[in-house]
């Protein structure tokens, strides 16, 4: 559980990083690793912090969905450039699947687009060519028109539940501060760490 301490101080950040207008403030970096301990990076979006952890959503069997299933283990990076004097926050800690009824939750309030792209896109397989995919995306606007689309069974949300997030503000000179909390069991400390 993330203390109300860093969540204060992570969502503070967020927010002065969305209002000074970066254009992409949710924007991290996920990093994870397959049974054989190849490490993958790349984007997705937050969607909720609490104090259960850092949440986002994607495609179960996706090259990250199969890697979160061989190791849980995983790092968080934001990166907000034009706050201050750029700030980064590091998070680590392991990938937990929510709950069906969280992730239908989330489904529901995404434009119906997106909604159709999630049972159009079979996310990091081989795509022939972009048209196979316009076909899939007519096929599933056919199937759905009318109603209600469904979340598929594939799509959902992971909360990343951490054990370390460390807050790093940028100074002149490389004289930048780094706050790194660690948590022992329920207990979280903190201590400076040279930059
Ligand atoms: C700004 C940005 C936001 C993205 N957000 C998400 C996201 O929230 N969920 C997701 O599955 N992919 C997102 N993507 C696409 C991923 O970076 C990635 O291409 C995709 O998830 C497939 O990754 P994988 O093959 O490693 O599983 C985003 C990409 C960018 C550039």
């Amino acid at each position: 559980m993330l203390t109300s301490e860093i969540l204060n101080t992570f969502r503070q950040l967020l927010d002065e990083a969305a209002a000074g207008g970066d254009p992409e403030p949710t924007a991290m970096n996920l990093s994870s690793a397959d049974a054989a301990g190849r490490v993958s990076s790349r984007i997705v979006l937050l969607k909720g912090v609490d104090e259960r952890g850092f949440r986002f959503f994607t495609n179960y069997e996706s090259d990250k969905g199969t890697q979160l299933q061989a190791h849980p283990q995983v790092a968080l990076c934001f990166h907000w450039k034009t706050l201050r004097e750029g700030v980064q926050v590091r998070v680590e800690g392991v990938a937990r699947r929510l709950l069906p009824e969280e992730s239908d939750a989330y489904f529901a309030t995404r434009a119906r687009g997106s909604q159709v792209g999630a049972w159009a896109s079979l996310q990091s397989q081989t795509l022939p060519d972009r048209a196979s995919f316009e076909q899939r995306v007519a096929h599933f606007e056919h199937e759905f028109e009318g109603r209600e689309v469904p979340r598929p069974p594939h799509w959902g949300g992971y909360v990343v539940e951490a054990d370390l997030v460390e807050f790093w503000y940028g100074a002149k000179y490389r004289l930048h501060e780094r706050v790194r909390w660690n948590r022992h069991g329920q207990t979280w400390t903190y201590r400076l760490l040279y930059p």
